[in-house]
């Protein structure tokens, strides 16, 4: 198989701009799942530019995952209130509690100076049940604003890692594999062609959800994570691509 090489990072950024027709790609040097340090810096990097894309009075919508709690732990601090809004992308994902999406955004919005509201629904709830849920004005309010944001900053993990995480039984991971699910991002599996295979059962934004969103922010890598990164990418949904030197490379080895 013939590797395509390219030797800076800044020509593998222009590259996988321009074919993976994004606003904008940045990537850090490393491999973060040999690295951990090389998470820490993605999360950096990605406090960063979401800091610089937020405008004052945004509503910003964010995922939860280790990448994404990274992300609000590096965030620089800000002094003046924005009037911005943190809200969880969607409910409950089945994640530690420490990496769950509502935990990231009260952290980062502890870093931001700003407001955030959490949105407790479990995962993997009933239809009936959520039904139900969605009849209380308090977990309305905040799917109005979820349903509002200007800015979603989500990660992207493995299919069969995601769907093992969340504790499925073996038998659904298997069909969630048999049906070529290969990356998740904030509850939808999908396969390599960004069609989705099975969504978890929550409430909060849906892949359509995202046309409406102004700036779609993917923070994800690991070169053990190309297919999954590329099948989010596939959607069609992100406007920006933050990883790292390992995905990146894979990636472009994949187009
Ligand atoms: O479960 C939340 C989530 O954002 C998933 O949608 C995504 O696949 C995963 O976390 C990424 O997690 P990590 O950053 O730990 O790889």
């Amino acid at each position: 198989e013939l590797v395509k090489n390219i030797s800076g990072l800044v020509d593998l950024e222009r590259e996988l701009k321009g074919l993976l027709k994004l606003e904008r790609v940045i990537v850090v040097p490393g491999d973060s799942c040999e690295d951990e340090t090389v998470k820490q810096e993605m999360g950096a990097v990605a406090a960063k530019t979401l800091s610089s894309l937020v405008n004052p009075g945004d509503i910003i919508s964010v995922a939860g995952g280790s990448t994404l709690a990274r992300m609000a732990n590096m965030a620089p601090k800000k002094t003046k209130d924005q009037n911005n809004m943190i809200v969880p992308a969607r409910g409950g994902l089945g994640e530690r509690v420490e990496i769950q999406a509502n935990t990231v955004a009260a952290e980062l919005a502890n870093n931001f100076n700003c407001s955030y509201r959490m949105l407790h629904v479990p995962d993997e709830v009933s239809k009936e049940s959520l039904n139900t849920l969605l009849l209380e004005p308090k977990v309305n309010e905040i799917l109005d604003l979820i349903k509002n944001a200007n800015i979603l900053i989500h990660g992207i993990g493995r299919a069969e890692e995601m769907a093992k995480r969340r504790g499925l039984s073996q038998e659904r991971v298997s069909s969630l594999l048999d049906k070529g699910s290969v990356g998740e991002a904030f509850g939808f599996y999908l396969d390599k062609k960004g069609g989705v295979v099975e969504r978890v059962n929550t409430v909060g934004l849906t892949l359509e959800d995202l046309n409406d969103i102004n700036k779609v922010i993917a923070v994800s890598g690991g070169s053990d994570k190309s297919e999954a990164i590329l099948a989010m990418l596939e959607t069609g949904h992100d406007d920006f691509l933050i990883t790292d030197e390992g995905a990146a490379r894979k990636i472009y080895n994949l187009l």
